[in-house]
This record gives structure tokens, sequence and C-alpha cells, in this order.
């Protein structure tokens, strides 16, 4: 069951902060691009286990709009592991029926890697399995912001009434529109904070931290936090479901 008040089954919508890829590989006197190497093989194990547990949606954050102030060497390791994951993953995921849409800002990207995504989208769009979408120059600040611009430019141009403007519809100039919000978070490496992450979809998210490194994200990781989960009582900010 998943109605509001009721204790959830199988989330529909997991939500991911891949964090502590540094740490890990800090932990093992490895330089930092060995934790994000062995992040990319936690990322595949995350994505397989999910839609084996009837995970309809995943949203990884890959990397943040604020990761660009990280050192050249890094951003630039972090930007040859999205390409080299695409090419070697997109084809088995698209055998795996897995639909793959990416958010984020896409003008500033390199033009090889808009191309990429584009591609990517394009080649899984008819899937029906699990839906991955991956958050990449993403910020939330900055697509509600995008997002109030759209608007305001509807309104100039006489297609939206101020007084029509709901959440419903303020939600439809998100770039998540068409994907329902996050029913839970999790973050790895024991910090426990949103950083700029799905700041409007999450309003009734339920958060989930985890203190492993993301590398050391397993299976059973993701079914502990699930299970943490469906402890949860939902109630969307009306009242406990009591019994009489
Ligand atoms: C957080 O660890 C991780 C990232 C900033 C990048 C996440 C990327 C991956 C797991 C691999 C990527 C997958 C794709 C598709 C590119 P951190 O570097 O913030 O670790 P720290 O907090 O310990 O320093």
């Amino acid at each position: 069951m998943t109605s509001h008040g009721g204790r959830a089954a199988v989330p529909r919508h997991v939500a991911i902060i891949m964090d502590g890829n540094g740490r890990w590989a800090h932990a093992r006197g490895l330089p930092r691009s060995a934790g994000h190497r062995k992040g990319v093989e936690a990322l595949r194990t995350a994505v397989q286990a999910a839609g084996e547990m009837g995970v309809s949606y995943l949203t990884i954050f890959s990397f943040s709009s604020e990761n660009w102030s990280r050192p050249p060497s890094e951003v630039s390791f972090l930007l040859d592991l999205m390409r080299h994951f695409v090419r070697q993953d997109v084809a088995e995921l698209d055998r795996a029926n897995v639909r793959i849409r990416i958010i984020g800002e896409r003008r500033g990207l390199a033009a090889d890697i808009v191309a990429l995504i584009e591609e990517t989208e394009e080649r899984t769009r008819a899937n029906t399995g699990l839906t991955l979408v991956v958050a990449f120059n993403y910020g939330s600040r900055q697509e509600i912001t995008a997002a109030a611009r759209g608007l305001a430019f509807a309104v100039r141009e006489g297609r939206v009434a101020p007084e029509s403007i709901t959440p419903e519809l303020f939600g439809s100039f998100l770039e998540t529109d068409g994907i329902p919000d996050p029913d839970l978070l999790i973050r790895t490496s024991g910090e426990q904070r949103l950083s700029n992450y799905l700041l409007w979809q999450c309003a009734y998210t339920e958060l989930v931290f985890v203190d492993e490194y993301w590398p050391d994200f397993s299976r059973e990781t993701l079914e502990r936090a699930i299970a943490e989960y469906q402890t949860r009582e939902r109630r969307f900010g009306g009242l406990q479901a009591q019994s009489a």
C-alpha cells in the first residue's frame, strides 16, 4: 500500500545522493579517482537491485552545479567517467529495458556530452522498465529559477494567467515534469543534508541516511534503506491513521 497515511510498500521512486567516493579512496590510501571508479560499479549494482526490487524510478546525483569548483583534474575525470559510463553501459541498460532521462543544465556543457545525453534519451525513450534519472550538472535552485523564468515568459506571452498558477502547474515547468516525487531519498557517507538536490520534489520524501561510503553501497544497503522506509508513517501533513 502506498496511499496516504498507510504503511508504504516498495517505494515507487528512490532518489540517491552518492556521497563519499573521495573518503572511501582516502581511507585506502588511493587517489580520489579510484573512489569515483568504484562508485560507478556501485551505481551498476544500485540500478540492477532497484529494478529487481520493483522500484519504478531511480534518480541519481551524478554531478552537481557546484562540482565545477573542484580541482580541474577531478572535474575532467568526472566528465570522462560520465562519457565512459554512457558509452559502456547504455547499450546494456537499453537491453534491460531501462529508460534514461538526464536532468540538469545542458548549456555550457561540452558538445560531445550534450550529444551523448541526447542520444541516450532518444535510444531508451520507448523502454518501459525502470526509469533511471541522471542528475548531471544539476542544482535544484537553478532548476526552480529556470522554471520561474519559463513561467514568467508564459505569463508575459499570455499563455498562462497568473491566477491559474498552482503547485501542479509550477511543477510542470520543472525538468522532472511527468516524474512522480521521490518517496525515499538515500544519502550515503553519513552526511545529512540535501545539497541543492530535488528541493521542490522532496517536500514529503522520507530521508534515510546510511553510513557506508558510496563505493560500498550494495544490494543489502538498498534493502536496509527500503526496510527503514517501510517503518515510516507517511502523513503528507495530514493526521496519523489511528485505530478507533
Ligand atoms: C561524491 O563523492 C560523488 C560524486 C561527486 C560523484 C558521483 C559520481 C559517481 C558515483 C560516479 C558517477 C557516475 C556517473 C554516471 C558519472 P565525493 O567525491 O563527494 O566524496 P567525498 O565527499 O568523500 O570527497
